[in-house]
């Protein structure tokens, strides 16, 4: 639904892009209802998807031929999208909501901390805020639990059969995500486990350092999970299936060498940061690996719900695909339109 807030959304991007290529939506008008059901394109039989409500558009910006910025919350945008008309999603999502949300939001913008803590800076560098994600009240977890019930339901109604979602977590809140793509209807697929060394955990306690000095109250965090996620195929075979929808597998990386659920690829730094300095940037080591690897045959639409400063959009381009993102914050949808020609220019060592 339309409301004063999108309105003044649209207004204020227009504002910030002033001379670039905004589309911005024709009508501010409320929903209305449909006189007749939409029909899904190319589908062998009328599927019906029906929207109640005539569909919003929102505000979208194209920075590269075949990739699409949409500013919107994630969930509207996929409640309208038309039943198996994505081929993978692929996201890294706000885990715990309310690093995303407003009040810690803001307080991270201004330095302030909240629920975002500053890690100390050695060798020299300032570090990036990270979310604090111990300190979640119960209250908190069920509505992260609600919410992704809520997104994969989503999921696996727009992607097309046997096509993925690959879905970023962190070790403490990866349970919840993964269950709530498991209990709506998709099939876990196993994870992809990133390498990487953050400055996460391996604290010792606090106040007690020296008299506990042989403790680390967490480890240290050196790794992060993806879940692996497929939509059912809806063919009796994977060949099939892919025959077609174009989805069912993984690309592989080699005739040799079949797609691996376990890939290094450090934090991003210079310059992806300075091309998009948005606190959780993925680097586009890993996001073309993944990207590639999502789409079997090189064919069809890669989704970002939640696509920050696009580096799943960049990566897409990179590779000569087709995405389209969705971003609520219009700060970051202004960064990644101006991050992702460039991001996908970058060279990266394999
Ligand atoms: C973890 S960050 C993703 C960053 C991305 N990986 C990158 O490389 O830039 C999650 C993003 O989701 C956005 N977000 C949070 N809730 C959203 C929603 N309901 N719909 C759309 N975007 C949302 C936040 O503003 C944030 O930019």
């Amino acid at each position: 639904m339309q409301s004063a807030d999108d309105a003044l959304i649209c207004v204020f991007i227009g504002a910030l892009l002033e001379g670039q290529n905004v589309i911005m939506p024709p009508t501010m008008q409320s929903p209305k209802t449909l006189k007749a059901p939409r029909q899904v394109a190319g589908a062998a039989e009328p599927v019906v998807t029906a929207p109640a409500v005539e569909p919003v558009e929102f505000p979208h910006l194209h920075p590269l031929p075949g990739i699409e910025l949409v500013l919107a919350d994630a969930l509207q945008w996929m409640a309208q999208r038309d039943e198996n008309s994505v081929h993978a999603i692929v996201t890294d999502p706000p885990y715990a909501l309310v690093e995303y949300e407003d009040k810690d939001h803001d307080k991270m913008r201004q330095g302030q901390g909240g629920l975002w803590r500053i890690p100390p800076s050695f060798d020299g560098s300032q570090r990036s805020p990270l979310p604090r994600f111990t300190v979640l009240t119960p209250k908190e977890r069920e509505k992260l639990n609600t919410f992704f019930k809520a997104f994969a339901y989503q999921t696996q109604r727009i992607l097309v059969p046997g096509g993925h979602l690959v879905i970023a977590a962190n070790p403490l809140l990866s349970t919840t995500v993964f269950y709530a793509c498991e209990t709506s209807g998709m099939e876990k697929r196993g994870e992809l486990i990133r390498i990487v060394k953050t400055l996460r955990g391996g604290d010792r306690p606090k106040g007690a350092e020296t008299e506990f000095s042989d403790v680390s109250v967490m480890p240290r965090s050196s790794w992060e999970p993806w879940g692996l996620f497929r939509k059912p195929i809806s063919e009796k075979t994977v060949a099939q299936n892919l025959r077609k929808w174009g989805t069912g597998g993984f690309r592989r990386i080699s005739d040799d060498e079949p797609f691996r659920d376990i890939f290094e690829a450090a934090p991003a730094r210079s310059p992806e940061r300075d091309l998009a300095p948005h606190p959780s940037l993925k680097p586009q080591k890993l996001m073309r690996y993944i990207v590639r690897g999502v789409l079997p045959l090189s064919r069809g639409v890669v989704y970002d719900p939640f696509c920050g400063s696009g580096s799943t959009l960049a990566a897409a381009a990179n590779l000569g695909l087709s995405a389209i993102g969705t971003e609520r914050d219009v700060q970051y949808l202004t960064m990644a339109h101006q991050a992702i020609p460039r991001l996908s220019q970058i060279k990266i060592s394999t």
